[in-house]
C-alpha cells in the first residue's frame, strides 16, 4: 500500500519537478551562476529578475532536486549535471530543448480537451511558424536532443555507396550531418519550411559540411520531393506529426523521389505491438495528439504496413543501439514504373 501511495505521489507531483526545472532555465539561473562562478540568492534574483524571497525559494528547490548546490556562506552554484547540460555555452547543452519542453506545458494542459475532440486543440505548428523565437528554440532544441544519438542512428542505417540523400522535415539537419560523416561521398538536401532554413544553414555551417549539405524550402504536405534521383530519403521524427493519410502521401512522394533500389528511412519512437510499452512511446503518442494536427504514434508493424502500402519493397524495422528510437526502412522496387505514385493528388512543385 505504501508503495502504491509513493508511486501515486511520484505521478501526481511529477510536474512540480518539471516546472521547477523549466522556471530555473527560463529565468536564466544556470547561465547566471556559470557566468559569475556561483552567487548569493540576492545576486541571482537581481540578475534573473526574480523577487528576492521567492527567488531564494526557487534556488532552494533547485538544490533539493539536484540542479544546484548550496555552498558555505549561503552561496549557490550549478550542480555537476546543470553545469554539463543546462549552461548555454557548454557543447552538450540541452537548454533550448528544455525551454521547448517548458513551452509545451500549456498545450499539454489541454490534453483532456484534445482527447475529447480527437485532435489537437492547441496545435503548435502554426505557433512555431509564426514566432521566430519559438521556431529557433524548437529547431535548436531538437538538434541538441538529436545530437546525443545521431551517430548511433547513422550507424544503424545501411546504404550502398549513397550519393544523394533527401532529408524531409530535416530541422537542423542533425541526421544528415551524421550520415554525411559516415558516407564520405554523400550529399544531402534538407527539406523544411522557409523559416527553418536560416537556422538549419547556421548549424550545417558550424558542422563544416556546408559544401555537401544544401537546404530547400519545401512544404512536405504538398511538394514533390524529387523525381527518381535520390539514393535515400530520410523522414526522421516527422510522421508522428501527421495523419495516416498525409503520412501515406508523403511516403508515396518519397518513393517517387528515389532511384530504383533506393531506400526510405523512417526514424522515430514506435509503440510495441501491445501498444502499452515502452512507457515513453505511450506518452509520445499522447503528446503527438495534443501538439500536432493529425498527430499520433505507430507501432513498427503499422509503419511496415504503411511503407508496403506506399509501394516499398521489403519494409522492415531496425533497432538503434543505445537509443529508444527505431528505424523502419524499405526499398523502391527496381524495374517498375512509378509515374502513378509521383502523380499523387497532393503533389505539386514548390517554386
Ligand atoms: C520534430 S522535428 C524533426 C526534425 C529532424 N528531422 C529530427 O529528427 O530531429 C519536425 C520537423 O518537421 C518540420 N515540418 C513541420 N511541418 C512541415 C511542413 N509542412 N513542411 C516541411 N517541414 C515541416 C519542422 O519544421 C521540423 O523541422
Amino acid at each position: 500500500m505504501d508503495l502504491h501511495f509513493a508511486r501515486l505521489n511520484q505521478l501526481a507531483f511529477g510536474y512540480w519537478h518539471a516546472q521547477t526545472l523549466f522556471t530555473l532555465t527560463q529565468a536564466g539561473v544556470f547561465d547566471t551562476l556559470h557566468g559569475r562562478g556561483g552567487g548569493t540568492a540576492g545576486e541571482v534574483a537581481a540578475a534573473c529578475g526574480l523577487d528576492p524571497d521567492s527567488g531564494t525559494a526557487l534556488l532552494d528547490a533547485g538544490v533539493a532536486l539536484g540542479l544546484l548546490r548550496k555552498l558555505d556562506g549561503g552561496r549557490y552554484d550549478n550542480s555537476e549535471m546543470s553545469q554539463a547540460l543546462l549552461v548555454s555555452a557548454t557543447p552538450a547543452s540541452l537548454v533550448h530543448w528544455v525551454r521547448v519542453m517548458g513551452r509545451w506545458v500549456a498545450p499539454w494542459a489541454s490534453l483532456g480537451r484534445a482527447l475529447q475532440a480527437g485532435h489537437a486543440v492547441e496545435p503548435q505548428s502554426p505557433r512555431i511558424a509564426a514566432d521566430p523565437a519559438y521556431l529557433e528554440e524548437f529547431i535548436l532544441g531538437m538538434h541538441e536532443y538529436a545530437s546525443r544519438t545521431s551517430e548511433q542512428v547513422a550507424a544503424a542505417v545501411e546504404l550502398e555507396q549513397p550519393r544523394i540523400l533527401l532529408d524531409v522535415g530535416a530541422g537542423a539537419g542533425t541526421y544528415s550531418i551524421a550520415l554525411c560523416r559516415k558516407y564520405p561521398q554523400l550529399r544531402s538536401t534538407l527539406l523544411d519550411m522557409e523559416e527553418v532554413l536560416p537556422v538549419a544553414r547556421r548549424i550545417v555551417e558550424s558542422s563544416g559540411l556546408d559544401e555537401r549539405i544544401a537546404a530547400r524550402r519545401t512544404d512536405y504536405r504538398s511538394s514533390s520531393f524529387g523525381a527518381g534521383e535520390a539514393d535515400a530519403v530520410l523522414l526522421s521524427n516527422v510522421l508522428h506529426q501527421e495523419s495516416r493519410d498525409v503520412g501515406l502521401d508523403m511516403l508515396r512522394r518519397a518513393l517517387a523521389a528515389l532511384k530504383p533500389g533506393g531506400k526510405v528511412i523512417v526514424h522515430g519512437h514506435f509503440l510495441d505491438e501491445s501498444r502499452t510499452a515502452p512507457v515513453f512511446a505511450t506518452l509520445h503518442n499522447l503528446s503527438a495528439r495534443t501538439l500536432w494536427e493529425g498527430g499520433h504514434s505507430y507501432t513498427t508493424h503499422e509503419m511496415v504496413d504503411l511503407l508496403a502500402q506506399a509501394g516499398f519493397e521489403a519494409p522492415a524495422a531496425v533497432a538503434v543501439a543505445a537509443s529508444s528510437t527505431k528505424l523502419v526502412m524499405g526499398r523502391r522496387p527496381t524495374g517498375r514504373d512509378h509515374a502513378a505514385t509521383s502523380a499523387s493528388p497532393l503533389a505539386n512543385e514548390t517554386p
